[in-house]
Order: C-alpha cells, then structure tokens, then sequence
C-alpha cells in the first residue's frame, strides 16, 4: 500500500522506478551480503518509497550462495542484493537466478554491465571495491610490530596471532583474497601464501568485514577486508590505518540478482530497478559504505579508496566466478591450508 511519506519518496526516484513503483503491494523477501546497517536503509528505504513490506536477513556471500542453492526447490528468497560477484556469477552459471534487463542499464558503468553479460543477465554488477588490509596502530606500537605494507610482510613470524580474516567458505571477501593470491603469486605460489597466512591467523571469521571490525575494538591487530571497510573504521574514530598492498590486490564487483521462482517476482523487479537508481545508491553514504557506485550519477564518499591509485590486478571474474573454480579452490583450501596445525 502506498502512503504519503512514500509518495514524497518516490518523487525523487527515476521516472521508471516509480512508473512501476506507483502499481506495487505485497511483500519482498530480501536476501542482503552487504554491511547490515546498508541492508537495513536498503529495507526500510524501499518499504517507505513503495509499501512493500521488505523482509530483510543479512548473511555473508557464501553462505547466501548456499542457501539459495538449498532452497533452490522451494525458494524462499526474491532478491540477492550485495556480497561479492564471484558467488553471484556462481548461482547464475547454476540457474539458480533470472534473467533480467533493467531499463535501469544505461545509467551504469561498463563493469557493472560486463557483470550482467557475462552471466546472461543473470546478475549485475552494484559497487565495486579493492581488497586490501587494515591494522589498528595502537596495538602495532605497543607490540613493537612492524607496520605492514605488503601482503607478503604478513607472513612475517611477528605476526603470529596478529592476523584475522574470514573463511573464503563463508565469506566473499575471503574467497576474493584466495583467488586474488592465486591470480596476483601464480597458483602454487598463492597456496604457499595462504599456508604462510594460515601460520599467522588468529581465527577465521564467518563474515568478511568481522575481522577489521575486532581491529577496531582492539581484540585483533590486522585484518585483511576491503579497503571500504577498514575506512568506515577509521572515519569512525578508531586507531585503524588502511593498507592498499605494495604488490597490487583483487578486488570485487558487488552484485544483484533476483532468485529463480521467485515468489514475489514482480516486486523483486521494483526493487532490482530502484536499488540500480543514483538516488537509492546514495544511501550508501548515510551508514558510511564507501564502495563505489555503479550507478554513473550516484556520489562516491571522498573518504571512498581511490580505486585510480591502487594498483589492482585484471581479476578473471568469468574464470574465479564459475562454479567448477571456486569449488575447487575452497576444496584445495580447505584440504591443503585450513587442516595445518597453527
Ligand atoms: O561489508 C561490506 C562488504 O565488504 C561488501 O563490500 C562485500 O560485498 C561484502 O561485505 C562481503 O561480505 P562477506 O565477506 O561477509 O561475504
């Protein structure tokens, strides 16, 4: 039902998003791979503009990945919005998404289209961001560490319990540091990397941006995240310094993509639309999430990474994002590297 707080909303959206936007009811079941806070403006935004009742849950990529798989019988979800490209190009490969060309396509730039025609329309592509590291300073200076500026500095034996990330199982933001090893060092040399790592971790978290966040509050010194997320710690006020590493780094192409059978399929198009509009990709910057827009007319955070001076690898979505390469490589993970003793 709409209401007179939407209709001041959807004022503001694009000309097609309320042309659909004015016909909508009913209910949508949002899966979110994003920062919570951003899934819950992302939730609350879209039921104040349309009146659709939005039920939102946040898991990580991964773990969104495997529960559309399980689910894919009987969905239960209509949209997966945000979480990294790979497990998105993963369940389009699987059939696990619907096809969809959004009349929203024009406004966007070419790495976020690329992600759509690589997949048959199956996903697209909604922020994009650079990996990287962060390290609270406070805890650097006081254990007498050196501060790190390259991924192979933190296979350094100081750092023995210092460093955390997430499992690449669960975790997007895991998965593109495995790939982005093996891409950047060559195969062999990107496992030896992630066994070096492995010596040094402290914990594997099931969310990507859970080690920098503990960073933050002093109970992990490096976290290895998005460049994005260590910089919303440190805009927060935490001693948190941000790391683009000297050898160059992986990054992702956040995605989208509407569940195959999905129950509420009409609205799960409103939303795809929206959720592509400059305006809604603005809200990003109210909860500080300073990846960068796809949407060619959206604003960037000047706190955002400079994506321009980072030095980023030619990352193979087609060939890290197919399902046949990411099962392997968590496979060989979790063969070769998460069973060593630490
Ligand atoms: O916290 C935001 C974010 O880093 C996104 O940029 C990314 O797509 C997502 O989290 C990945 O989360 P996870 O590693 O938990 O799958």
């Amino acid at each position: 039902m709409l209401n007179v707080r939407s209709g001041i909303i959807m004022g503001a959206l694009s000309l097609v998003a309320s042309a659909s936007v004015a016909q909508a009811d009913g209910k949508l079941a949002l899966y979110c791979s994003a920062q919570e806070d951003w899934c819950q403006l992302m939730a609350r935004s879209f039921e104040d503009a349309t009146g659709i009742d939005v039920n939102m849950s946040r898991k990580s990529s991964g773990e969104t990945f495997a529960q559309v798989k399980a689910e894919s019988v009987n969905p239960k979800g209509d949209v997966w919005w945000g979480g990294t490209g790979d497990p998105h190009l993963q369940a389009a490969e699987e059939n696990l998404t619907e096809a969809y060309v959004s009349p929203m396509r024009d406004q966007l730039h070419d790495w976020a289209i690329s992600q759509a025609t690589s997949a048959n329309d199956k996903t697209i592509g909604i922020y994009s961001g650079a990996l990287g590291y962060g390290y609270n300073t406070d805890l650097v200076a006081a254990n007498n560490l050196p501060e790190p500026a390259c991924w192979k500095d933190l296979l350094k034996p100081e750092y023995k319990g210092h460093v955390q990330m997430a499992n690449p199982n669960s975790s997007g933001t895991a998965y593109t540091t495995l790939a982005t090893m093996v891409q950047l060092f060559g195969e062999d040399e990107g496992f030896e990397f992630m066994k070096g790592l492995h010596a040094n971790v402290n914990q594997y978290t099931k969310s990507g941006s859970a080690p920098i966040k503990a960073a933050a509050r002093g109970e992990n010194t490096i976290g290895i995240v998005f460049m994005h997320d260590a910089v919303k710690q440190a805009v927060s006020g935490f001693p948190i310094k941000v790391v683009a590493p000297c050898e160059g780094t992986g990054y992702e192409i956040g995605s989208m993509s509407i569940i195959a059978g999905a129950r509420n399929m009409e609205n799960a198009k409103i939303f795809y639309d929206w959720a592509l509009s400059a305006e809604a990709q603005n809200l990003a910057l109210q909860v500080n999430a300073f990846q960068v827009p796809s949407n060619t007319g959206a604003e960037t955070s000047e706190s955002a990474p400079d994506m321009s001076s980072i030095t980023l690898i030619d990352y193979d979505f087609s060939k890290y994002g197919s399902s046949a390469e990411r099962k392997r490589l968590l496979q060989k993970w979790d063969n070769d590297v998460s069973v060593l003793p630490q």
